[in-house]
C-alpha cells in the first residue's frame, strides 16, 4: 500500500474526462488527497461540482491572468501554491493539445502554470482518436516528455469515442492509480538514484560512417525501467538506439564513448547505483575526417589509425565513493577467468557476464543468460529468460547491497566500503 500522496489530477477536454470522477473516487479510497484542476474545455465534459464532491475541495478552473480582468496577489500565487502542495501531477485524460503545452513549456492557463512550476513527478493518461496519438507532432511531444522522466499511462487500444478501434483510449484509473504511486516512488527504491548506461556508442570515421557493435540497448532499458518501477529516479544515458523511453525515466542520448563518459560524470556523483549495460567502444578511430572518405582516395581499413577510449567504469569509483557499481561483460570465451579479473580490475561490485558466441541469447535478441561475479559470495547463474525478467532478478541482487551499504553509512562504525 502507497503512503498517502497530495495528488494534484488536472483534467483536459476529451470525452474520457467523465471517467476522471472515478479516478478521483479511487485515489481517495487509496488514502490520497485530491485537488483537481480543469482546463476551460474540460467543464464541457465533466462538471466541476461532481469532482468538488468527491474530491472534497474546491476545483481550479479559472484561466490564469485573463485579459482585462483584475487579479489580486493571492490569484497570481495561486498556481505557485498548488505546484508545491502537490506530491504528484496527474493529467488525465491529457488531451493532444494538453500534451503539447506541456512538452513546449506552455503556460496559459491554471493547470499549465502549475505543471511549469511544479518539480516533482508527472503521470499523464493520454486519450485522443489513433490518428492524433499517431500524429508525428504528438509523437514527438510524448517523446520529449518521456525523455523528461514524465511517466505515461497508456494510452491503450479499445473502442474510441468515434465508433472506431484504436490506440488512443485513457487507460483505466486503476492502471493510473497505479502508475501515481509508482511516480510518487512508493517502492523499495524509493529516495534512490540509480543511474543506468545502455546501448552501443558509435566513433565517427568521416561524417557518414562510424565504428559500431550490436548492442541493442535492450538489457539496459529493462533495467531502467525496473529501477523506476520500484521507486528510485532513474537517470538512462543512452548510445544511439532505436528504443522507445520507459515511464519515469529521465533519458540523456548520446553517441560517442567520451559524450557518454561526460554525461556519467556529471550523473554519477547523486547516484546511489551505477549500472554500467552499455557495450562503449574500446578504441576510436584518431582523426575523423571532415568530409566523406572516397573510395577513390583508398584507404583499407588497416589503414585506420586508433587510439583508445575513456574506460568509464574503471574511472568511476573516484566518481562516485558511495555508488554500488556494476559492470557487463560480454565475452566469446574463457567468461569465468575474464569476468573476475574484470571485477577486480574496474573497481566493480558487481559483474554481469554473458556469452556472446552464443547466437540465440544476448545481443539481439529479447532474452539473455547470465552469471552475476560478486566483490561478496559466490558468483550467481540466471538461466535464460526475457531481459525485463532477468533485470527483476538483478535488481533483487543489487538492491539487498545498497541496503546494506545505506545500514553501513548511517552506522557509527562505518567504514569506506
Ligand atoms: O572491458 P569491457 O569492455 O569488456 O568491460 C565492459 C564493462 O565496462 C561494461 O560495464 C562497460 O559499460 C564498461 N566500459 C566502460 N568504458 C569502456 C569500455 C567498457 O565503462 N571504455
Amino acid at each position: 500500500m502507497s503512503r498517502p500522496l497530495r495528488v494534484l489530477l488536472g483534467v483536459s477536454g476529451g470525452i474520457a474526462a467523465y471517467k476522471s470522477a472515478e479516478l478521483v473516487r479511487r485515489l481517495r479510497a487509496r488514502g490520497h488527497e485530491v485537488r483537481c484542476a480543469l482546463t476551460r474545455s474540460a467543464v464541457a465534459f465533466v462538471a466541476p461540482l461532481t469532482l468538488e464532491v468527491l474530491s472534497g475541495r474546491p476545483v481550479d478552473q479559472e484561466e490564469y491572468l485573463v485579459p482585462g480582468v483584475a487579479h489580486g496577489p493571492e490569484i497570481e500565487e495561486a498556481h505557485i501554491a498548488a505546484a508545491a502542495w502537490a506530491e504528484v501531477l496527474c493529467v488525465a485524460p491529457a488531451t493532444a493539445h494538453v500534451l503539447a503545452r506541456l512538452a513546449l513549456g506552455l503556460a496559459d492557463d491554471f493547470l499549465t502554470t502549475t505543471a511549469l512550476a511544479f518539480t516533482g513527478p508527472v503521470v499523464v493518461a493520454p486519450a485522443m482518436h489513433s490518428a492524433m496519438w499517431e500524429k508525428p507532432a504528438t509523437q514527438q511531444h510524448a517523446g520529449t516528455l518521456k525523455g523528461r522522466g514524465v511517466w505515461f499511462a497508456g494510452p491503450v487500444e479499445g473502442p474510441l469515442a468515434s465508433g472506431e478501434v484504436g490506440m488512443g483510449r485513457m487507460a483505466e484509473p486503476e492502471t493510473i492509480v497505479a502508475a501515481v504511486e509508482a511516480a510518487a516512488g512508493s517502492g523499495p527504491l524509493a529516495g534512490r538514484t540509480v543511474l543506468v548506461t545502455a546501448g552501443p556508442t558509435h566513433e565517427p570515421l568521416d561524417p557518414v560512417r562510424f565504428l559500431g557493435n550490436r548492442s541493442s540497448g535492450r538489457m539496459g532499458f529493462a533495467l531502467a525501467a525496473e529501477a523506476a518501477r520500484r521507486g528510485a529516479r532513474v537517470v538512462l544515458i543512452a548510445g544511439p538506439v532505436a528504443l522507445a523511453t520507459p515511464s519515469g525515466v529521465t533519458r540523456i542520448d548520446v553517441v560517442t564513448a567520451r559524450e557518454m563518459e561526460r554525461a556519467v560524470h556529471e550523473h554519477a556523483p547523486a547516484a546511489d547505483l551505477v549500472v554500467m549495460a552499455a557495450a562503449v567502444a574500446d578504441f576510436r578511430p584518431r582523426r575523423v575526417a571532415a568530409g566523406k572518405i572516397k573510395k577513390e582516395e583508398g584507404l583499407p581499413p588497416a589503414d585506420i589509425e586508433m587510439e583508445e577510449n575513456p574506460d568509464i567504469l574503471a574511472g568511476l569509483r573516484a566518481v562516485a565513493p558511495r555508488a554500488v557499481l556494476v559492470g557487463f561483460a560480454a565475452e566469446t570465451e574463457d567468461l569465468d577467468r575474464h569476468a573476475r579479473a574484470k571485477l577486480e580490475r574496474k573497481d566493480a561490485d558487481f559483474l554481469v557476464a554473458n556469452d556472446v558466441s552464443r547466437r540465440d541469447i544476448a545481443f539481439e535478441s529479447g532474452d539473455n543468460e547470465v552469471t552475476v561475479f560478486r566483490r561478496q559470495g559466490e558468483p550467481v547463474f540466471f538461466s535464460r529468460r526475457p531481459k525485463p525478467e532477468l533485470a527483476a532478478s538483478l535488481f533483487d541482487l543489487f538492491t539487498a547491497t545498497l541496503s546494506d551499504r545505506a545500514d553501513r553509512e548511517t552506522s557509527p562504525a562505518a567504514g569506506p566500503r
